[in-house]
């Protein structure tokens, strides 16, 4: 039988385990009976499983017949704090909370590779680490610990995925460099002195100073970053004054600064910091700065890149296999590729006859004919160095 035919007969089960993760979604950092069902089938299938890594973690190692290579699997496994409105029969039984990214089928894509592959063990040379990770969603993010932890000892090349409902199933895509963008949050509150809207010189005027603090932000990225290089800073919110003849004493900023190179991250931060001190200095107000790194940006190895896509063709066929844009949306699998070689990718789950609606939203869909082959897809990027 072929690794297609093997992946495919499993579909149902593939299926069956996502729509008991769909049923019972866990919080970031709560995940512990998703801890607990993952460890089991695990264990059923005879690999060595370790629990607890970094709160809910769940590591499975599958140990081949001769040695070589090790490579690491990742499925995140935490749902959102959203009330689902898909009317599935196996929505889900936890109020307010809801798989609404996909992490549910992650796992079970994941569990199947771990099934088919733990059925090739005689014949494998190295060894295979699927690694469940919990608290994706939220920053700081399960990742970071989870290499703290020592999931990554020994890894010699490590591959992820992230099913996507905006592409169609059956197709796959990632980046041979820059994939995902480091998110950064700020809050920047001025301080300054309200009074009459009528006697300016008594008042230092927060919310005039705002708007210069937002004026003079985007020079930073139009004429101190260099323009062949990427970053954006957006201010979201601004909360100033209470009445129309009052000057504001107080302004509050907030907004999210993205990009690609660590270099260009450290120079807005920096910049942007440099920018509200010289207008407090300026203008006489107060202005403090709080500046919170999120995830880094996920910048995929090239040749590891290559091999994913290569392997892609095989599963998807060469006509739905693409290089995409980088997307805005932050990802902590990029701590794992700070560490070894690796690629992280998308792989299309969008249901072809709609409605296509994006993650996060409370009527978020996968077509689950994606899981099957987002199994083959990871079986044969485990292959590739094992096999
Ligand atoms: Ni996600």
């Amino acid at each position: 039988m072929s690794l297609r035919e093997v992946c495919q007969n499993m579909a149902e089960e593939i299926v069956a385990w996502r729509r008991d993760f769909h049923r019972h979604p866990e919080l970031s950092f709560a995940e512990s009976r998703t801890a607990s069902v993952v460890a089991g089938i695990l264990r059923q299938l005879g690999l060595s499983v370790q629990e607890g890594v970094n709160g809910h973690g769940v590591v499975g190692e599958l140990v081949g017949a001769a040695p070589g290579k090790r490579v690491a699997l990742r499925a995140d496994m935490d749902a959102l704090a959203i009330v689902e409105e898909t009317g599935l029969p196996f929505a889900s039984a936890v109020p307010g909370v809801m798989h609404a990214c996909g992490h549910d089928g992650h796992m079970a894509a994941l569990l199947g590779a771990a099934k088919v592959l733990a059925g090739m063990r005689e014949r494998l040379r190295g060894s295979v680490r699927f690694i469940f990770q919990p608290a994706e969603e939220i920053p700081p993010g399960g990742a970071k610990g989870m290499i703290e932890a020592g999931a990554l000892d020994g890894v010699d090349v490590m591959f992820g995925l992230h099913l996507w409902s905006e592409y169609p199933v059956g197709t796959f895509y990632t980046a041979l460099g820059p994939l995902m963008a480091a998110a950064d949050m700020f809050t920047i509150t001025i301080s300054g002195k309200g009074g009459h809207g009528g006697q300016p010189h008594n008042t230092v005027d927060s919310l005039l100073i705002a708007s210069h603090l937002v004026m003079a932000a985007q020079h930073i990225v139009s004429r101190q970053l260099d323009p062949l290089q990427s970053g954006v800073i957006t201010f979201g919110q601004l909360q100033a004054g209470s009445a129309f003849n009052v000057i504001a004493d107080k302004a509050e900023l907030k907004g999210t600064v993205r990009s690609f190179a660590p270099e260009v991250r450290d120079l807005l931060q920096r910049r942007l910091e440099q920018t509200a001190a010289s207008m407090a200095e300026l203008y006489g107000a107060r202005i403090a700065v709080d500046y919170v790194r999120g995830y880094p940006a996920v910048i995929n190895h090239e040749q590891e890149a290559r091999a994913a896509l290569a392997e892609a063709e095989a599963v998807f066929g060469k006509e739905q296999v693409g290089i995409m844009q980088p997307n805005m949306v932050g990802e902590d699998f990029s701590y794992y590729l700070q560490k070894v070689p690796g690629a992280f990718c998308f792989v299309g789950a969008g249901i072809p006859e709609g409605p296509v609606y994006p993650h996060h939203h409370p009527r978020f869909v996968i077509d689950e004919r994606a899981l099957p082959l987002a199994t083959e897809w990871l079986c044969r990027m485990a292959l590739r160095y094992v096999g």
